[in-house]
């Protein structure tokens, strides 16, 4: 489709693989999926769940929320729903959005789906975008937490003045789809890459530092370190200058390329599995991306 190589791309972002949705499935359907299988492991049926949060570029739509659309297809009828956008960056402000309202009292169980389809919204001939994308969807169902197993910590922010370096330029109100816009291909995803990782070395390396502090711990006490999937070469360089061993930090980057708000609950849920994040280890995760948002947790499994 377009002129590039296996080598580049796998030199220069770390992707080997990807999966790519079928032309029928949205991202109600994949959340739906992944919402089904985080009940099962949390022992809930849909009826515990009092909140319903998706984090989601890729809607199934502009309006209604996704969110309402799942809790329709799990028959949670007790659930409040809404999604959320801020990007890659969508699960952890949805994970630090969920244990907020639990820890106020509000409520007792909260789903948080994060959820993208991104070749959806990709121009398939802009090469500087269309080898990083794939298509996923990862859950987690929060509870009341207790001294083993809580979140410890939550940062967000955005630096708002980077919001043209990542985006689709029509489709809301400030540019309704037109003939004209398609011809143009705003209704796509675009992106200057080179400033972005650059914001996304430094504000990892920030991010993790300051929710550490904030939790009363330091690098050395991290036991799993998950951050946006997005290029390897961006998680090691950030990594480098956390001086943290490769054997904490959790990649699969290499097999889904960049998820958006699905990267971070499909390598939570992979290393869970494979034994690498257990009951009561320290796990940080950090994101970043279209906002410029940004944002990291800090939680004992
Ligand atoms: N194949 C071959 N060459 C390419 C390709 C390609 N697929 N894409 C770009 N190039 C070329 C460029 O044209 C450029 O050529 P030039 O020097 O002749 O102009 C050269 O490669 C270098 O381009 P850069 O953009 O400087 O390459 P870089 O090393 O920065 O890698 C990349 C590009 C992979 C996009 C990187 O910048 C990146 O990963 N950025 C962050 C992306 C990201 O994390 N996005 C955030 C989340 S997305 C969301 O929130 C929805």
């Amino acid at each position: 489709m377009v002129d590039t190589t296996d080598e580049w791309i796998v030199t220069r972002t770390g992707i080997r693989e990807r999966r790519i949705a079928a032309d029928h499935e949205a991202a109600s359907d994949l959340g739906s999926v992944a919402a089904r299988r985080a009940l099962e492991r949390a022992n809930l049926s849909p009826s515990d769940l009092d909140l319903i949060v998706v984090a989601s570029v890729t809607p199934d739509m502009p309006f209604p929320a996704t969110a309402s659309i799942i809790q329709h297809a799990l028959g949670a009828d007790r659930a409040a729903a809404f999604d959320l956008s801020a990007g890659c960056t969508g699960f952890i402000y949805a994970v630090s959005m969920a244990s907020a309202t639990i820890a106020s009292g509000a409520y007792n169980n909260v789903l948080v789906i994060g959820v993208d389809l991104l070749s959806k919204i990709t121009n398939w001939s802009d090469r500087s975008t269309c080898v990083l994308f794939g298509d996923g969807a990862g859950a987690a169902v929060l509870g009341v937490g207790n001294e083993q197993s809580r979140i410890l910590a939550f940062e967000l922010g955005s630096v708002g003045e980077g919001a043209d370096l990542l985006r689709i330029p029509a489709g809301g109100s400030r540019k309704p789809i037109t003939v004209e816009a398609v011809q143009a291909g705003e209704q796509y995803i675009q992106m200057c890459g080179s400033e972005v990782f650059k914001f996304a070395v430094r504000i990892i390396v920030q991010a993790t530092q300051s929710v550490l502090a904030k939790a009363g711990l330091t690098t050395a006490d991290i036991d799993a370190f998950v951050a946006h999937q997005a290029n390897i070469r961006i998680i090691e360089s950030a990594t480098k200058r956390l001086e943290l061993p490769d054997e904490k930090v959790i990649i699969n980057v290499d097999r889904y390329g960049n998820t958006s708000a699905a990267s971070i609950p499909l390598a939570l849920d992979e290393a869970e599995r494979d034994g690498r994040i257990k009951r009561g280890d320290v796990v940080l995760m950090v994101g970043f991306g279209a906002g410029l948002s940004w944002g990291a947790t800090v939680l004992r499994w």
